[in-house]
């Protein structure tokens, strides 16, 4: 376990789409640490969410690194049009990647973070040859698609081995957890290994301000080191 505080990385999905760029700026108000954007084609995952466009003014509202997961069939067509768009770190699906390497390289050589993503049923040794290039590894803990599902236990338990091997390794990758984190799942998450946690519904809701449920989630997720 570590003494690091844990990064919250809040998700828009769950935010207002029609006031996108104010819900940004709460979020970055009230100590988030990474923007994250679900992007969804329809295709590789039911929903469809937004594209490079919708985000590309995004940067005016944050100084926080934007934080695309791009849940798309074919990443390689659409990796340069979220470079273009001023995103900080890219994480494509393993499972969605033709030539994974070749993605990576691009990402990292445009001066990106570049993040390989992982659903629920993929194990760990899906990502073992490309865990020396990349800088993050997202552990998807629902079934990737909509925000508001519960955390799938068997998932988290990925982290915590991935975070051995990484140790073991030498790495550096950061692993992020997205999907069902809120304060109740918090303290099993903090435990896993996770140094990143994505919260969409916990974060953006009709119950509690941005900045309440920040705070809610923060201190949940330091309970564990106390
Ligand atoms: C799932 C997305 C998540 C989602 C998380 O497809 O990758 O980022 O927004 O939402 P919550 O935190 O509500 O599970
Ligand atoms: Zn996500």
């Amino acid at each position: 376990m570590s003494n690091t505080p844990i990064k919250i990385a809040p998700s828009i999905l769950s935010g207002d789409f029609s006031r996108l760029g104010d819900q940004v700026r709460e979020a970055t108000a009230a100590g988030a640490n990474y923007i994250h954007l679900d992007v969804m084609d329809g295709r590789y995952v039911p929903n469809l969410t937004f594209g490079s466009v919708v985000i590309e003014n995004l940067n005016e509202y944050t100084n926080l690194p934007l934080d695309a997961h791009l849940m798309v069939v074919d990443p390689d067509r659409h990796v340069n049009n979220f470079i273009k768009a001023g995103v900080h770190h890219i994480t494509v699906h393993v499972e969605a990647a033709n030539h994974l390497h070749s993605i990576i390289y691009g990402i990292k050589e445009a001066g990106l973070k570049a993040g390989v993503a992982l659903n629920p049923s993929t194990p760990i040794s899906a990502i073992e040859e490309i865990l020396p290039f990349i800088d993050i590894a997202l552990i998807l803990t629902v079934n990737p698609g909509f925000s508001g599902q519960t955390l799938i236990p068997s998932a988290l338990n990925k982290a915590t081995k991935l975070k051995n091997i990484i140790q073991e390794k030498g790495y550096t990758v950061e692993i992020e957890v997205d999907g069902g984190v809120n304060p109740e799942t918090a303290a099993m998450v903090a435990k896993s290994g996770a140094d990143t946690v994505v919260a969409g519904s916990a974060i953006f809701n009709n119950k509690v301000s941005i900045s309440q449920a920040m705070n809610n989630l923060r201190s949940k997720l330091q309970e564990p080191f106390n």
